[in-house]
């Protein structure tokens, strides 16, 4: 498991994103395109929200357009993922890659994005076929890229989503993700659809 953050943050690596993607994905095929298309979305939404915080923002960029690099190794039919394990393990499967790659920074952005970041109540609570470790976003570029990542669904051709959307989204889950969701808005919600007047 990953332990020394800090001590990679300092030797910060840089590398083009789209050439790795297609170490895994044939550039031609629907998954790479689908991929591409949410990861950009994913990453300009971040990069709006992270314009006035003191952030990495080179980094951003990189990790959001590699945050969903695993999910070719799950089974996601309707994106035409044909892997052999359950989709929420795309998190984890893509921190392993991007470890194998020594991108360990970046790795952290893959695990720490599903969902609102998944505690280990929430992998107990849930049953859900995991490791069961924490997967918060802990750093405000995992924050920001994991909040972006919420507008936008591979599944529902990438079409932004409102507040209001994803809150009723959340609310299958529990009160605590709408909380954790909130309070990200509250620091990084800029030029994102309103939600309507009650
Ligand atoms: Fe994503």
């Amino acid at each position: 498991m990953y332990t020394n953050q800090k001590a990679h943050q300092k030797n910060v690596i840089h590398m083009d994103p789209y050439e790795i993607i297609k170490e895994y994905y044939s550039e031609s095929s629907s998954l790479y395109k689908c991929l591409i298309l949410h990861s950009e979305k994913v990453a300009q939404k971040a990069l709006s929200c992270a314009k006035n915080v003191d952030v990495d923002q080179t980094f951003i960029r990189e990790a959001a357009l590699m945050h969903d690099i695993g999910i070719y190794l799950t089974y996601a039919p309707k994106i035409s993922c044909y892997g052999n394990l359950p989709y929420i393990f795309h998190g984890y499967l893509g921190m392993r890659l991007l470890e194998q790659k020594g991108l360990y920074r970046h790795a952290q952005v893959c695990v720490r994005h599903v969902g609102v970041g998944l505690t280990i109540e929430d992998i107990e609570e849930r049953n859900l076929p995991l490791p069961k470790m924490d997967m918060q976003p802990e750093t405000l570029e995992e924050q920001i890229i994991c909040y972006a990542d919420k507008f936008f669904s591979k599944s529902e051709n990438n079409v932004e989503k409102t507040i209001d959307q994803i809150l009723w989204e959340l609310s299958h889950y529990n009160e605590k993700s709408i909380e954790k969701f909130m309070k990200w808005h509250q620091c990084f919600g800029v030029s994102v659809s309103k939600s309507k007047a009650p």
